[in-house]
């Protein structure tokens, strides 16, 4: 049994790069909707049905333990997956996201108990961040930011130009402006911590910026030791096979880029 890892396109990888460093030994599949991507515009219905698709196309591949990469699907299509769908489709799969375990670990980061959250339209209209940080530690004042244009900047590798660095500081001002107490922003969307850098120098300094994949990956760790039964079930050969929705060159080359990964993926549909 693979551990299989879904986003909507690339984004996905900053993840699965922290997996592979943390847990070494297990084999993935990564599974990019990169022909559908972005899926941070779109509604409620839409991700639940391709986060699904992309949910029992794993499976089938022999992927019973699913990561949501995307914080799009996490927040959007996770919790109608594991309620309604994992009973049905069997109660030995697990799909897990990445908004709970970016959650758990904000309220030890905080001391002013005012927190952003930077993400796409989707994750923020779904309010997943505000609700789950009120659940854990409900005195934290969270502060969800739209940035609706990053994405797409990063997709077409226009990150690195300085007309990115105007919608950079467009964002990170419009959520400083709402409250400048704020001292963790939590890059809440798979594709960010490709400009960390950027948006490290363009919020005030001490402002410390929190990315998923160490997060997820130590997360992930600890849920395997907790689930015995599941740890066993996983093969550990170290191996990664990737599969894409798009073209292979595109994705080939977008690993390259922004993770500086060589590999090899094969083109699926859905
Ligand atoms: N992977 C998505 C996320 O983390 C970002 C890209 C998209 O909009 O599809 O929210």
């Amino acid at each position: 049994m693979r551990i299989g890892v879904f986003d909507s396109g690339y984004g996905g990888l900053t993840i699965l790069k922290a997996l592979r460093k943390e847990l070494s030994e297990y084999d993935f599949l990564y599974l990019g909707d990169n022909a559908r991507a972005p899926y941070g515009t779109r509604s409620f219905d839409v991700v639940y049905e391709y986060t699904l698709q992309a949910v029992k196309c794993l499976m089938e591949r022999g992927c019973d333990l699913i990561v949501l990469a995307c914080n799009t699907a996490s927040a959007k299509a996770l919790r109608s997956i594991q309620q309604n769908d994992l009973p049905i489709i069997g109660s030995d799969k697990r799909v897990l996201g990445v908004v709970r375990p970016t959650v758990e670990v904000i309220d030890q980061y905080t001391k002013s108990r005012k927190v952003g959250i930077l993400a796409t339209e989707g994750t923020v209209a779904s309010r997943s961040y505000s609700i789950e940080i009120g659940k854990l530690a409900p005195d934290i004042e969270v502060y969800e930011q739209a940035c609706p244009m990053w994405v797409p900047l990063i997709e077409n590798n226009e990150w690195s130009d300085v007309g990115a660095d105007y919608f950079i500081k467009k964002y990170t001002s419009e959520l400083m402006m709402r409250c400048s107490d704020i001292d963790i922003v939590v890059l809440g969307c798979t594709h960010y911590p490709i400009i960390k850098k950027k948006i490290e120098n363009a919020l005030p300094k001490g402002v410390k910026v929190l990315e998923q994949g160490e997060i997820v990956a130590k997360s992930l760790k600890d849920y395997l030791m907790r689930h015995k039964n599941i740890e066993e079930r996983c093969s550990k050969n170290g191996k990664i096979e990737f599969l894409t929705t798009e073209s292979e060159e595109k994705f080939r080359k977008a690993a390259l880029n922004f993770v500086g990964m060589e590999i090899n993926p094969i083109k699926i549909n859905l």
